[in-house]
C-alpha cells in the first residue's frame, strides 16, 4: 500500500532533547554545567525513558511531565548538581521550548504539499507537546498531535500505536512511522507500521525481535521515502 500518513515521535525526533542542557550551559548563571551538560542530558533522557517503560509494565502510569522531572532529579544527583533549585527550574522551563531540528519545518511542509497526513505520536502530555509545537512554529504543518494520555500507557504498548489508525482511518501499512528512538522504531515495525529510524547519533541497532525498515541519519529524506 502507498504511504498516506507520516507519524513522528516527538522528543529526540522532531525536538532536540539535549537543547535544554546545552542552552543552560551557555548561560552565565550556570558555569557548573559547562563540563557536565552532556552527561546530565544523557542521564536525564535515559532515566526518563526507563521510567516510562517501568511504569508501563507495572501498570503505574503517570503524566510524562512527572517522569521528566523524576529523570532530571536522578540526573542532577548523579552529576552532583542536586540542590540547585534555580538550575533545576531553568532546565525544566527550557524543556517546554525545545528547538526543532533544522530540517524539520521544510520536511513537514513537503509532506503536506504532497498530500500526506502528518502527526506527532508521543509519550508527551498534550500541554508539553503544545508548548514544543508552538515554540518550534510547526503547528500549521501537522494535522494532529496524538498523546499517550488518552490511552493511559506509554510506548511501546500497542494501544499507543492504535491511536494512529483510530485518528486517520488508515491501514497499518499506509503509515510511515518515524522515530529517533531505536526501540520505538523497532516496536512500531513489530506492530505493522513501515518505519524509519532517525539514527542521529550513529548508534548500533537495538537487539530486539523487530528491526526498523529504514535507517536514516536525519529527517531530510522522509518526503522521498514516503513517496515510495
Ligand atoms: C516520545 C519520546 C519517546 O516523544 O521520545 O514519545
Amino acid at each position: 500500500m502507498p504511504i498516506t500518513t507520516c507519524i513522528f515521535d516527538a522528543y529526540g525526533t522532531l525536538f532536540d532533547v539535549a537543547a535544554a542542557a546545552r542552552q543552560a550551559a551557555t548561560e552565565p548563571e550556570f558555569p557548573q554545567l559547562r563540563d557536565t551538560w552532556v552527561q546530565l542530558a544523557n542521564h536525564w533522557r535515559l532515566k526518563q525513558l526507563q521510567y516510562t517503560w517501568l511504569r508501563a509494565i507495572t501498570d503505574a502510569h503517570t503524566d510524562f511531565w512527572e517522569v521528566t522531572q523524576n529523570g532530571l532529579d536522578w540526573a542532577l544527583e548523579a552529576t552532583d548538581l542536586d540542590g540547585d533549585d534555580r538550575l533545576r527550574q531553568r532546565l525544566l522551563d527550557l524543556y517546554w521550548q525545545l528547538q526543532a531540528y533544522a530540517e524539520v519545518p521544510a520536511m513537514l511542509r513537503a509532506l503536506k504539499d504532497a498530500g500526506m497526513n502528518t502527526a506527532i505520536l508521543s509519550n508527551g502530555s498534550p500541554a508539553m507537546l503544545d508548548g514544543a509545537v508552538q515554540s518550534a512554529g510547526i503547528g500549521d504543518v501537522l494535522d494532529d498531535v496524538l498523546s499517550v494520555q488518552s490511552v493511559g500507557i506509554f510506548k511501546p504498548d500497542a494501544r499507543v500505536y492504535d491511536l494512529v489508525g483510530n485518528r486517520f482511518g488508515c491501514a497499518k501499512d499506509e503509515v510511515l512511522f518515524v522515530s529517533s528512538n531505536g526501540w520505538d522504531a523497532a516496536a512500531a515495525s513489530g506492530y505493522g507500521f513501515t518505519t524509519a529510524w532517525a539514527n542521529r547519533a550513529g548508534e548500533p541497532v537495538d537487539r530486539l525481535p523487530w528491526t526498523p525498515r529504514h535507517v536514516l541519519s536525519d529527517l531530510t529524506t522522509i518526503p522521498e521515502l514516503a513517496a515510495g
